[in-house]
């Protein structure tokens, strides 16, 4: 079956609002069929068209989906379209122009761009603007939010599990795993987890393997932690973990154990254990002063792990503390001057650690601060240009370091670069998606891959920086 899409763009102007739909227009592809990088993606067949659909996201429940005027198959809503949806009981439905954004669902590679249609009561020109710093590269095959995302000792990035959609549509956390080359800049699919997950967390260890740990199937919060061999591709179990627990914090500890601390079952959680790659084995160690989740972890040069922040009991803390990993015990340390969740962690290469962003119970935030091990006192640093949660933040080879996306009411596609020797925010070019929930890594040559996220749905694009 030939498959071609011609690229679209809808822009539809109505009193002072504009709406502008940029879609991908299938062509002999059949009812649901594949038309875009994004498996989750599918041509729906347009009302009263020849084998001609419209490349739409494929699970949108049914009943958040209006019917079209039965007489016109015309959508109420502007930039709504009007489709065939057999599994919807034969009814035609207004599609929403959100789920049929070419930034959800891509166009295959294979696709010839022949025609821009544009409906429109004045003449408008569409512009592409060039993001400068951001190149795409190759898409997954699923999109998600909420993964995790690690580093191999090939320099291979391998992604696991994470959600596909919030409780709106169908709610599925994903099993999968994918594993992204950079010296390709393609995806490969690698073996499933044994369960779906969502809120956990990865790691790789000394021995070269990878560690997962806990979070959320679609049913109950995870005690099962599983192992992943990058030499034999095969996934084991390793020991359960004392405490079922999701959006949690592990650490690779200097003499290769595992320290997870907090999360929620659903309350917050105030234990803490460690693995030990010999033996497999799951062991309390001491518990932290306030149970939190949704906190930061990151190692110190010295050796110890400062936590911060989280949700606590029904508040957000600003307070923070340190793990030692001789004495296997928590004290607290300086107290941040704002409290936040959600936020990033950073090493500066000074030894500092640089906290930004977040939020309260009120407010998503643009402030950072910094924390000095030696002093064990934050300071306030400038306050980013953008309020954001859920972003990532990440340490580049230069020492600086790249804060990019998250949520501020909607999705963010806006970066911005923290020098740490002259303490300065400057803003860079955007990212070519919105996106929040995604994760970031840095890669052996230096550049950062962006995956997946959360922008009206679960995204499978990814970007390096
Ligand atoms: C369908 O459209 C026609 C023509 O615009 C209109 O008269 C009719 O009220 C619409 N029906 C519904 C159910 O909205
Ligand atoms: C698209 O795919 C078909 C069949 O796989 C191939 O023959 C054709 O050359 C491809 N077109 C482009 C533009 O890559
Ligand atoms: C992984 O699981 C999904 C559904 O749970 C299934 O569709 C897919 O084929 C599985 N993939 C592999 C590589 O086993
Ligand atoms: C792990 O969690 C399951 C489900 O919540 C529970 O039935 C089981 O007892 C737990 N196992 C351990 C070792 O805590
Ligand atoms: C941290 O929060 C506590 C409790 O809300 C408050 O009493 C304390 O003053 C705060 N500390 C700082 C440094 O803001």
């Amino acid at each position: 079956m030939v498959s071609v899409a011609i690229h679209c763009v809808l822009v539809i102007i109505f009193s002072l609002s504009i709406i502008k739909v940029n879609c991908y227009i299938c062509h002999g592809t059949s009812q649901y069929g594949r038309c875009s990088t994004n498996g989750a993606c599918g041509c729906f067949d347009m009302i009263g068209s020849d084998n001609t659909g419209i490349c739409a996201f494929l699970w949108v429940s049914c009943s958040q989906l209006k019917l079209c005027n039965s007489s016109t198959n015309i959508c109420d809503k502007l930039g709504d379209i009007c489709v065939q949806h057999p599994r919807c009981n034969s009814h035609s439905v207004c599609y929403p122009s959100s789920m049929i954004d070419e930034r959800i669902c891509p166009a295959l590679p294979n696709v010839s761009t022949t025609t821009t249609t544009t409906t429109t009561t004045t003449t408008t020109t569409t512009t592409t603007i060039q993001h400068l710093g951001w190149g795409k590269t190759g898409s997954m095959n699923n999109g998600r939010f909420g993964h995790a995302a690690s580093v191999l000792a090939d320099g291979k990035v391998i992604i696991t599990g994470g959600a596909q959609s919030f409780g709106t549509f169908y709610s599925v956390n994903l099993n999968d795993v994918e594993i992204y080359d950079p010296s390709t800049e393609s995806w490969t699919t690698a073996n499933n987890m044994s369960y779906p997950r969502n809120a956990h967390t990865s790691i790789t260890l000394k021995n070269g393997k990878l560690l997962i740990i806990g979070g959320i199937s679609n049913t109950n919060v995870l005690n099962s932690t599983e192992l992943y061999d990058p030499e034999t591709k095969t996934w084991s179990f390793t020991g359960n973990l004392n405490t079922n627990r999701n959006y949690h914090t592990s650490s690779l500890l200097t003499d290769g154990r595992v320290l997870v601390s907090g999360g929620a079952n659903p309350l917050s959680i105030i234990r803490s254990e460690l693995y030990d790659p010999q033996t497999q084995i799951w062991t309390m160690t001491g518990a932290m002063n306030f149970p939190r989740q949704s906190h930061q972890a990151s190692l110190l040069s010295n050796g110890r792990i400062l936590i911060s922040g989280g949700y606590g009991e029904g508040y957000y803390l600003n307070n923070s503390e340190l793990y030692d990993p001789q004495t296997g015990k928590w004290t607290i340390t300086g107290s941040m001057k704002h409290p936040r969740s959600d936020h990033t962690s950073t090493v500066l290469p000074n030894g500092k650690v640089l906290i930004t962003g977040g939020h309260d119970e009120k407010n998503n935030l643009n402030s950072a601060e910094l924390y000095d091990p030696n002093t064990e006192l934050w300071t306030t640093v400038q306050n980013m240009k953008y309020e954001r949660k859920k972003h990532t933040a990440t340490l580049l080879t230069n020492g600086k370091v790249l804060v990019t996306g998250g949520q501020n009411g909607p999705m963010l596609n806006t970066v911005e670069l923290y020098d740490p020797t002259s303490d300065n925010w400057i803003t860079i070019d955007n990212m070519n998606y919105e996106r929040g929930y995604h994760t970031a890594s840095i890669l052996k040559n230096g550049k950062v891959l962006i995956v997946g996220g959360y922008s009206e749905i679960a995204l499978n694009t990814a970007e390096l920086y």
